[in-house]
């Protein structure tokens, strides 16, 4: 389905409401075309499938990253810790940060895309669908290997970043 062409609700009050679902927070993350890694922080990730193992992340479609990440077929979801994270996503989610990967260690997995090392938890995909969802692409990857460590994840909650208290 399409959509009405008219707004049902105000963009800023579907925000508002939206907010109130609490999630982790992540940095997608893959390879631009000139060789150089390029990511962004995303809440918008979700796990799919058990078989085969499915993920998918919806990036907006003018985010500097949407087309590399098109055109190398894979990302990494990298889950982001309570320590070093919140400073990790303000970064990763500002539009005029000229190095957005200074001093973060990546090394690459299966598809290549690159895995921060300090990610709480991460996986490796491969897009096997890209999906328009409105101003978004919805990317369908099949994971091709993941990994988790101990630590504590960053939460975000109505606009702003805090902890789990268990
Ligand atoms: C907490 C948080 C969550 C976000 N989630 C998403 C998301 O799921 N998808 C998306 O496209 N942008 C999301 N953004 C916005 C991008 O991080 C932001 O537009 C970023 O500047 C895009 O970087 P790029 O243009 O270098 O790709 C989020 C921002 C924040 C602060």
């Amino acid at each position: 389905m399409g959509g009405s062409g008219r707004e049902m609700i105000d963009p800023s009050e579907f925000r508002r409401v939206m907010g109130h679902f609490a999630s982790g927070v992540a940095v997608v993350t893959t390879w631009g075309t000139d060789g150089k890694p390029q990511g962004l922080t995303a809440t918008a990730v979700c796990s799919v499938s058990l078989r085969p193992t499915l993920v998918l992340v919806c990036i907006e479609r003018t985010a500097d990253s949407h087309d590399p990440i098109r055109a190398a077929g894979a990302f990494a979801i990298n889950v982001l810790d309570a320590t070093k994270g919140e400073s990790l996503a303000r970064r990763f989610a500002a539009g005029d940060e000229p190095d957005k990967f200074r001093g973060v260690a990546i090394r690459q997995e299966r598809s290549g895309a690159p895995v921060l090392s300090d990610a709480l938890a991460w996986a490796d995909c491969e897009i096997r669908e890209a999906i328009t969802g409105g101003d978004h692409t919805i990317f369908l990857g099949e994971v091709a290997a993941a990994d988790a460590q101990e630590g504590s994840p960053l939460l975000y909650y109505r606009g702003g970043y805090g902890r789990f208290i268990p």
